[in-house]
């Protein structure tokens, strides 16, 4: 293997996913940043220090940024960037209250990012994250399939761990698909999940399946509750760490991302949540598969949601 990622942003989303990107072993060089002088060298230092005990050889670098710009040569020529820049929910707010302030930075890092990586494959996790996503590709002008942004991949590990303890099975056995936003208008699918091949809906009731579903919507939010500062960061940098891992071994794995829906299930023009087949290029294509019509209508009103938001960004 071989190649270079970038993890912009050395909080506790961005300093995990690098750490996962390490022990993959599969890049040569993982390049942390943030703006706090010192944090993501001394991050990087530390996970160096792990290698001979957990068997990787990846280097990881760390380099202190500006928003003018300054540091960020030490991500020239990246092949994936990971932007995990902003701020995280507090207590009781919703990832839209994050507009205003995430889209300042985001917008700055991107457009950082695309002088120094213009090949970049960018994949965004700070929220609001449709948005966010949105702004990075204008920000970039990147192809709109070389810039996506992660939460399916997260609300749908949410779902599926809520239904094997919920039964009793390994997360194994269950696959469930979560599509939309990552917010409000998520829209898990039901017609979707089986436990060892059987129709969940086989195996539980509807009212235990909307508690389910209700639970993964809320799913950061019952987070961020606990830990009262900060949010969640294991599971959705496993999420960002699979998703760039697809890309670097140009893998073909087809996986729920926020992605540029162009035509499919009659929605057009904007970032949402779709599966999709993930590649060197980014996103190799959208995928569509076969829904409930209610299923559609919750992903169109989804898509209404998100594309008001995204036309806002634009002006952020
Ligand atoms: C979450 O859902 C951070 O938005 C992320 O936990």
């Amino acid at each position: 293997m071989g190649g270079k990622v970038t993890v912009v942003g050395s909080g506790f989303y961005g300093s995990t996913t690098a750490l996962r990107l390490a022990q993959y072993d599969i890049f040569d060089t993982v390049v942390l940043t943030d703006i706090v002088e010192g944090k993501p060298e001394g991050l990087a230092l530390d996970m160096n220090q792990s290698r001979s005990i957990e068997g990787f050889e990846t280097k990881v670098i760390g380099a202190t940024t500006t928003p003018e710009g300054a540091g960020y040569e030490a991500t020239a020529n990246s092949d994936v960037v990971v932007i995990t820049a902003g701020l995280p929910r507090k207590p009781g707010m919703s990832r839209m209250d994050l507009i205003g302030v995430n889209a300042g930075i985001v917008r700055g890092v991107a457009e950082n990012i695309a002088k120094h990586s213009p090949n970049a494959v960018i994949i965004v996790v700070s929220n609001p994250l449709d948005e966010m996503t949105a702004l990075a590709q204008i920000a970039t002008n990147f192809p709109k399939n070389r810039v996506m942004g992660q939460a399916g991949m997260l609300d749908t590990a949410r779902f599926t761990n809520f239904v094997a303890e919920k039964l009793g099975v390994k997360t194994a056995s269950v696959k469930t698909l979560t599509l939309g936003s990552h917010g409000d208008t998520m829209v898990p699918v039901p017609s979707r999940c089986t436990v060892d091949g059987k129709p969940l809906s086989d195996l539980l009731s509807q009212a235990e399946i909307d508690e389910l579903v209700d639970r993964t919507r809320n799913g950061g939010a019952e987070v961020v509750a606990l830990l009262k500062t900060g949010s969640a960061y294991y599971a959705p940098s496993a999420a960002a760490a699979r998703m760039a891992k697809a890309v670097i071994e140009d893998s073909g794995a087809v996986m729920p991302v926020c992605a540029w829906v162009d035509g499919e299930y009659g929605i057009s023009g904007v970032y949402l949540g779709v599966e999709a087949e993930i590649g060197r290029n980014g996103i190799n294509k959208v995928v569509e598969s076969k829904l409930t019509d209610s299923e559609v209508e919750a992903l169109k009103a989804a898509a209404e949601a998100v594309r008001a938001k995204q036309a806002d960004v634009q002006t952020l």
